[in-house]
């Protein structure tokens, strides 16, 4: 029996960000706030609640201003804007997000092809955006991600050291938290253990964040491996919606219920109400117009039993 099983594993949802940024259909903003509504009662602390980035960029979340100033506020839900530069965080300020996450790729093809500007003008952007954020004397809490952090679609495989002196470089700048994502689930268990065990040296678990796509179906034996290695908060989205438009083959985040129903089973606290994210995740395939990869709204829960049929009885 391994101790460390009780330790609570915080999930952020992200669905409402990286859920929908890929989403063809537009969702008009009272769908998007009944959404974040929906997934405020579910338990969650914390909730990804859009991004302010160029509306050309993501025209599907170009609405974040409108969707921040619509939803119902929860206590004890801290309400996450993805910016990608001061303009973002100007909006998401305005907007009152409760804590910024700032995204750079390690991969500077990637950096470029998502951000449309190499990693060193990304930083200098951090920069700003964290002196923006002191001058205003702002409460909000800040973020930021490495993306690609474990493989890019362009590039191939990513220098952990890279990935490291990122991490260390974000938070000498003054940004507590830190994301390590794994953009096109090219992220296997030993790769996340070992380089989860060398950021955890340099910071604490209640900082770090862990974000898995499940591309190549390694999302949730990642989240079991980063979580043995002492990581405790995780992404994922709602029915496994998601993905980054700007990197070719990326598909959905791991699947939030199917995440909740593992930790049940195994015992790890999460704090989230499983059979109200299920019957939530099961209006999203009306909602979005297509079918949504998560399994565990499909298949139920394992305690949902079925009725045995009269031909067993008989025997
Ligand atoms: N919010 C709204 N508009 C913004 C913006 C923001 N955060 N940042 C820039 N813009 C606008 C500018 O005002 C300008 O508008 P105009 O054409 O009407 O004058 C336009 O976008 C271009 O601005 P520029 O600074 O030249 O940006 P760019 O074209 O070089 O793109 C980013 C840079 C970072 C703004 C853009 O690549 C981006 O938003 N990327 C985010 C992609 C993303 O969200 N990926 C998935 C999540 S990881
Ligand atoms: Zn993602």
């Amino acid at each position: 029996m391994n101790h460390a099983y009780k330790e609570p594993l915080i999930v952020q949802e992200v669905a409402p960000r990286d859920g929908l940024q890929i989403e063809k259909q537009w969702l008009e903003t009272e769908d998007k706030v009944a959404l974040i509504d929906g997934l405020s009662a579910c338990g969650f602390t914390r909730i990804e609640a859009g991004s302010f980035v160029s509306p050309k960029a993501i025209p599907a979340l170009r609405d974040g201003d409108a969707v921040f100033n619509g939803i119902r506020r929860e206590k004890g839900v801290i309400y996450v804007a993805l910016v990608p530069n001061v303009k973002g965080a100007e909006r998401a300020l305005a907007a009152h997000a409760d804590e910024l996450n700032l995204v750079m790729s390690a991969s500077q093809t990637h950096n470029r092809a998502n951000m449309r500007m190499s990693c060193e003008a990304s930083l200098a952007g951090f920069g700003d955006v964290v002196r923006l954020v002191q001058r205003a004397g702002s409460t909000v809490s800040l973020n930021a991600t490495v993306a690609t952090a474990f493989g890019c679609p362009f590039e191939g495989r990513i220098d952990e050291d890279r990935v490291v002196s990122i991490a260390r470089a974000y938070r000498e700048m003054g940004i507590d938290g830190i994301t390590l994502a794994d953009t096109t689930g090219m992220a296997n268990p030993r790769q996340v253990a070992r380089l989860v065990a060398r950021v955890l040296d340099d910071m604490p678990a209640t900082h770090l964040t862990l974000h898995f796509h499940n591309t190549r179906g390694l999302g949730l034996a990642n989240v079991l491996a980063a979580y043995e290695a002492g990581a405790r908060r995780f992404d994922a989205a709602l029915g496994g919606l998601g993905g980054c438009p700007f990197a070719p083959g990326a598909s959905g985040n791991i699947c939030t219920e199917d995440l909740v129903n593992m930790c049940e089973e195994m015992g790890i606290p999460t704090g989230v109400d499983l059979q109200k994210l299920i019957a939530l995740s099961r209006t999203l395939p009306a909602l979005v117009g297509h079918d949504v990869p998560g399994q565990v709204a499909k298949a139920g829960r394992n305690c949902d039993l079925h009725p045995v049929p009269d031909y067993v009885r008989a025997i």
